[in-house]
């Protein structure tokens, strides 16, 4: 933004009301979009992709998680392929299964649906997985990539998150961009998505002194913390976009984000809310890359 622009948003004057980005309508677009891509490679390649998708345990979380996945994949025509485990089944077991699906030219995506019961060290699972198969972007190469701006698979959440900007035409280049949560999941590699987008990234966390300080100052507020009314209003600059990636639940039952929504509204200039932000995107995500990983896999990409 232009100083002059930026001095005029600066100063004080009415509130404005933050135009309302909304998530679902970008994910359906984002799934018709994969719906026909999902067409081109049966018509090109006689090809469905398809994602294997490993649970383990009970967690009733878990299960609504997949099975909100399993049902999106084939709803835009991807094959989907679970594996139900025990909580006490033996590591050798999900790790053997994990090498068959890498060596399955059927499958193009596979996922682990986290977390994972005490037996398990999420890293020995995590890095089991072929790069070239890891949707969810949680492997180590994925995650190097990410750093040198070279990755095959991006995490799902912030990837929606970049494209819910580029689907409203904001601009990130040269934008003060400040992130707050640094979680391996969303915060850290929202960071680094960011930086190969020429942004000034400042990453907070709960351990960060004055958390106003640094809010104060970004034009893109991503928040990631898992605090319900983390972000008031006034620690937001008038005119910022702000996205929040939280989902909390209230003692109510109802599901709120990070952000004090009808607060900062009146002085954000983009706001996604919560439910239906950025959450529709996460699933978008996973078919997206699962949809890139077969159309790799047909032009012989190598890892
Ligand atoms: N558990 C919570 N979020 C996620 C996710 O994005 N992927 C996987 N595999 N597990 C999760």
């Amino acid at each position: 933004m232009a100083a002059a622009a930026r001095l005029l948003e600066l100063r004080p004057g009415r509130d404005m009301t933050a135009v309302v980005i909304d998530g679902k309508t970008v994910s359906q677009k984002i799934r018709a979009e994969c719906r026909g891509r999902v067409k081109g490679l049966q018509e090109t390649h006689g090809v469905t992709p398809c994602l294997a998708v490993i649970l383990i345990g009970d967690s009733h979380a878990s299960q609504v998680y997949v099975r909100n996945k399993m049902r999106a994949a084939e709803d835009v025509g991807l094959l989907s392929r679970p594996f139900i485990f025990d909580r006490d089944v033996p590591v050798a077991i999900v790790l053997d299964l994990i090498d068959r699906l890498n060596q399955d030219p059927d499958v193009h995506g596979i996922l682990v649906q986290l977390p994972l019961p005490p037996q398990f060290n999420i890293y020995t699972v995590l890095h089991r997985i072929s790069p070239a198969k890891d949707v969810d972007g949680f492997h180590l190469y994925n995650v190097g990539g990410l750093v040198v701006g070279d990755t095959i698979f991006s995490p799902c959440t912030p990837f929606g998150v970049m494209k819910l900007l580029e689907h409203q035409g904001i601009e990130i280049a040269g934008q003060n961009v400040v992130v707050v949560g640094a979680s391996n999941i969303v915060g850290k590699p929202m960071a680094l998505m960011m930086m190969q987008q020429d942004a000034t990234v400042t990453i907070c966390h709960a351990r960060t002194r004055d958390l106003a300080q640094f809010t104060i100052l970004a034009d893109i507020l991503i928040v990631a913390a898992g605090v319900p009314g983390l972000i008031l209003k006034q620690m937001v600059r008038r005119g910022a976009v702000v996205i929040d990636v939280g989902i909390n639940r209230l003692p109510s039952g109802k599901i709120v984000g990070d952000v004090d929504f009808e607060g900062v509204s009146e002085k954000a200039s983009f706001i996604t809310p919560v439910p239906g932000g950025v959450g529709p995107m996460t699933v978008s995500m996973l078919i997206w890359n699962t949809i890139t990983s077969a159309e790799r896999h047909m032009t012989m990409h190598p890892v």
